[in-house]
């Protein structure tokens, strides 16, 4: 580690109280794992409030060292809620939103709607409008469809809207192919190689409610490799300066997307900002002087990078049981009061993470388990195979670290489970950012119509 950016998968003030080792009572900036639960109930999402700003705020200064203007935009599909896009306000960082729900939540926080960029591969017209009217500052544009939509609500409501060009540079990249996004074969953005992005740059170009600034790529997420957003960003200049030959101007601004992988075993090791966003920056910079290009206004968007780090699930154990496996050995089941609907992660995606005991300290050996959650599915697995201690048993705490993007973001109802609450802990106090789903929320869905004929 060449900097003081938390590379591990645990947020900053995440302390056992047993030093030196994993053991004993957890807490989270002063606030232990026993007293969060009594206060605000299990299973519940604890998000270090320091270890967000600091994270934010390391990405922003990576990003402004390397490249003078250099925009941060945070994913808000990783998690976001009213109380964290305030927090993002006041960094100063703009705002990634890719549906309308989203961009609720930014202007529902008094976000500068200039430093929002809006994406999706499917907005729709009434979104777009929303959007537009709400003057977003920048609207990615995705498809051939979209682009006329947008050139249309633009021009319908006397505007003329700023845009990226999402394009696929075709890097195939080392993850799991549903966060695999730059590829060939994906449902977004136009395909250099086949010529789709020179024909929406022209389209673009053809339309005077459009304002093309610049161009936009995602390759995919939890990326290790540098070497990806690199080859990425090189495929993008080539555009541009294909741009700067055709039209004798240069496009402006150059969005490289987000992806950076995180921690969440403890062989893993983070991607440092202060690592990559130096080798992105020697690429766009050597890649320029070659084609004789002005450096573009550089952003990126990385949402992981930052909130997944920060919070730790805490559940309650409720049973265990032990089982014989064909080969002699045991296995220990170790259900917990949430799972699946609190973490699709692994289901989805086979996605690893680490548990500990977060409760008390246990001299007991540590045996293999399984962590399995609370839902009526074989599938509802948290982690697969763990070495936890023997003497586990209901009423324990079990935490989960690196839990912030896209759990609470991705948790859903299944078996009408109310969705847990965010507590942000910080100097030894906690609050809920966002509250427990409880059955009246659920019930409240449920209507008791007549039936009537459609019109
Ligand atoms: N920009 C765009 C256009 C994106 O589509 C995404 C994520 C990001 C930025 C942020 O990527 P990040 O830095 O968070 O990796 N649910 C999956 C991840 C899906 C990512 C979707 N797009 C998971 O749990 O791994």
């Amino acid at each position: 580690m060449t900097d003081n950016y938390p590379t591990s998968l645990f947020s900053a003030n995440l302390k056992f109280s047993n030093q030196n080792q994993h053991g004993g009572e957890l807490s989270i900036a002063g606030c232990s794992a026993s007293k969060i639960v009594k206060e605000f109930g299990s299973p519940v999402f604890v998000l270090d409030e320091e270890d967000f700003y600091l994270r934010t705020k390391a990405w922003k200064a990576a990003l402004e060292k390397s490249f003078a203007g250099g925009q941060l935009y945070y994913a808000a599909k990783s998690f976001i809620c009213v109380e964290v896009a305030k927090w993002l306000k006041e960094l100063k960082v703009g705002l990634d939103v890719c549906t309308q729900g989203e961009l609720a939540v930014a202007l529902a926080a008094d976000f500068p709607t200039s430093d929002i960029e809006f994406h999706g591969n499917n907005k729709s017209e009434s979104e777009i409008e929303f959007a537009i009217k709400s003057s977003v500052g920048t609207i990615v544009i995705d498809s051939f469809d979209e682009l006329a939509r947008v050139a249309r609500v633009a021009k319908n409501q006397g505007k003329v809207q700023k845009v990226y060009l999402r394009l696929t540079p075709g890097v195939d990249t080392q993850t799991h192919q549903f966060i695999s996004t730059a590829h060939e074969d994906v449902k977004f953005g136009f395909s250099i190689a086949a010529g789709d992005a020179q024909i929406a740059i022209d389209k673009c170009m053809a339309e005077g409610s459009i304002n093309l600034a610049g161009v936009h790529c995602h390759i995919g997420s939890q990326i290790f490799q540098v070497d990806s957003f690199q080859l990425a960003a090189t495929r993008l200049i080539a555009v541009l300066a294909s741009y700067r030959d055709k039209y004798g101007k240069e496009l402006p601004e150059l969005n490289i997307g987000g992806g950076y992988a995180i921690a969440y075993t403890e062989n893993e090791t983070a991607i440092s900002p202060n690592e990559v966003i130096p080798a992105i920056a020697a690429v766009i910079k050597s890649e320029c002087e070659k084609a004789k290009l002005a450096i573009p206004k550089i952003s990126i968007e990385p949402g992981r990078a930052i909130v997944g780090p920060t919070t730790t699930t805490i559940y309650q154990v409720g049973t265990t049981k032990s089982v014989k496996l064909e080969n002699g050995l045991s296995r220990r089941y170790i259900s917990v009061d949430g799972g699946m609907s609190d973490n699709i992660r692994p289901a989805l995606y086979e996605a690893n993470y680490c548990a500990f005991l977060a409760n008390r300290s246990s001299s007991e050996k540590s045996i293999s388990s399984r962590v399995v959650g609370k839902h009526c599915e074989s599938g509802d697995i948290l982690i697969s195979e763990i070495e936890l201690p023997a003497d586990i048993a209901p009423g324990d705490l079990l935490a989960i670290p690196a839990t912030g993007a896209y759990g609470r973001s991705m948790a859903s109802n299944y078996n009408h489970m109310p969705r847990p609450s965010v507590i942000a802990v910080k100097a030894g106090q906690g609050r809920e950012i966002l509250r427990r789903e409880n059955e009246a929320d659920l019930l409240s869905l449920d209507v008791t119509q007549a039936p009537r004929p459609l019109s």
